[in-house]
């Protein structure tokens, strides 16, 4: 193998397989002309939810709209704190933003980058002293590994906050033999085109077993509608995902499932040949990862990447400013012990390029690539 064309992420190959199938699907829509709130719209929301074992699920225009659905649809808002971890996307905590709420950054967990379920119930005291109501916590689960539920619920439940599953980065993963879409009160995903199942552009959806959430989701979803289409019964978004979407994510939809089995076979033996010499991460037991990223953690990590870069090898760094470090947040309240672990975390961290169609040659090259830049 040489170095020309290693892609974080191959979607010319996953396309290559559903070529035809795309061709019809897209083919449909333009033939049917609805395209909006189209037959695949509703089609794709029965299996997502059917694949996720959720009883509802709503798709919606972006992973970040699912987020601000899911927190208007609570009646998080003004004077409500919402607790994020600081190590994650902007978009967590820019929902909460949107919401009329006040983020409060909280540390991670050092293996895994995970939020700390220690630092969420420490937060309640610090919230009601800057006069703030803790309202509700988003775990994140980074990178295709889902956070703690079952501590967060634990300390949820005790202090009464809602937990909002961001599982942008997690659809198809599972913990405690349940899957991603059924961990948390509302989950909330993103088919950004390089999710492990993405569309042609943007697209999202939540996930929720409550009735009247998931009424008043695609209320908001559509302007806050009513029965009466021209009587607006709350104040909502235009957060609707296209039929054209719809119909790519049914055909991605149907081979999901195989390529979460490579994933995680590529993965793991990632894992197996860079013990030792990286830090490589870790599934929790009971858990599974659908690998959004492959995130190793290593010293002299800038110098590694351009040296991989050298050799053909593309990498990313997700994420090399925490949110409570960047310009927009740095005014957010945080956790008292200022978050050392995720600001020591976006100095190490190094994605290595992972999708379903990687070969075994070319994950030999990265890999001998990066055994060579370690110097
Ligand atoms: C953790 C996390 N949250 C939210 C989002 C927002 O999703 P979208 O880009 O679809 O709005 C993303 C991905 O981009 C993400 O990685």
């Amino acid at each position: 193998v040489t170095a020309t064309n290693i892609a974080m992420v191959d979607l010319h190959a996953q396309q290559r397989r559903l070529q035809p199938g795309l061709e019809r699907a897209i083919a449909g829509v333009l033939a049917h002309g609805a395209y909006i709130l189209g037959p695949e719209v509703r089609e794709l929301e029965r299996q997502l939810a059917a694949f996720a074992g959720a009883r509802h699920c709503l798709s919606c225009s972006s992973g970040t709209d699912a987020l601000v659905l899911a927190l208007m649809a609570t009646g998080v808002g003004r004077g409500d704190a919402v607790i994020v971890p600081s190590f994650t996307f902007v978009a967590t905590a820019e929902a909460v933003v949107l919401a009329g709420a006040t983020p409060y950054f909280v540390d991670v967990l050092e293996d895994g980058y995970l939020i700390d379920p220690g630092e969420v119930d420490r937060a309640m005291a610090q919230i009601r002293a800057q006069g703030l109501r803790p309202r509700a916590v988003i775990p994140v689960d980074l990178f295709g590994h889902p956070a703690d539920y079952g501590a967060i619920e634990a300390i949820a439940k005790r202090h009464g906050l809602i937990v909002i599953a961001d599982a942008a980065q997690s659809f198809g993963a599972q913990q405690s033999g349940r899957r991603v879409g059924t961990l948390a009160a509302v989950t909330a995903t993103s088919f950004f085109p390089a999710k492990p199942l993405g569309c042609y552009g943007d697209g999202g959806a939540v996930f929720t077993d409550d009735d009247v959430l998931a009424g008043v989701m695609e209320s908001l979803r559509v302007h806050g509608k009513g029965r009466d289409k021209y009587d607006n019964v709350r104040i909502g978004i235009n957060g609707r995902l296209d039929t054209l979407q719809a119909a790519i994510l049914l055909e991605k939809l149907a081979i999901f499932a195989e390529e979460i089995e490579a994933r995680d076979r590529i993965a793991r033996r990632y894992s197996e040949r860079l013990a030792g010499i990286v830090r490589t991460p870790a599934v929790a037991p009971g858990s599974s990862c659908v690998w959004a990223q492959y995130t190793i953690a290593l010293a002299g990590r800038d110098a590694v990447a351009e040296r991989l870069r050298e050799r053909g090898v593309p990498t990313a760094v997700y994420y090399p400013k925490p949110l409570h470090a960047q310009t927009a947040y740095r005014h957010c309240p945080r956790s008292a012990g200022d978050l050392p672990v995720s600001t020591r975390a976006a100095g190490v961290v190094l994605s290595l390029p992972m999708h379903a169609y990687l070969e075994e040659a070319t994950q030999d090259y990265i890999i001998s690539a990066l055994r060579g830049s370690l110097r």
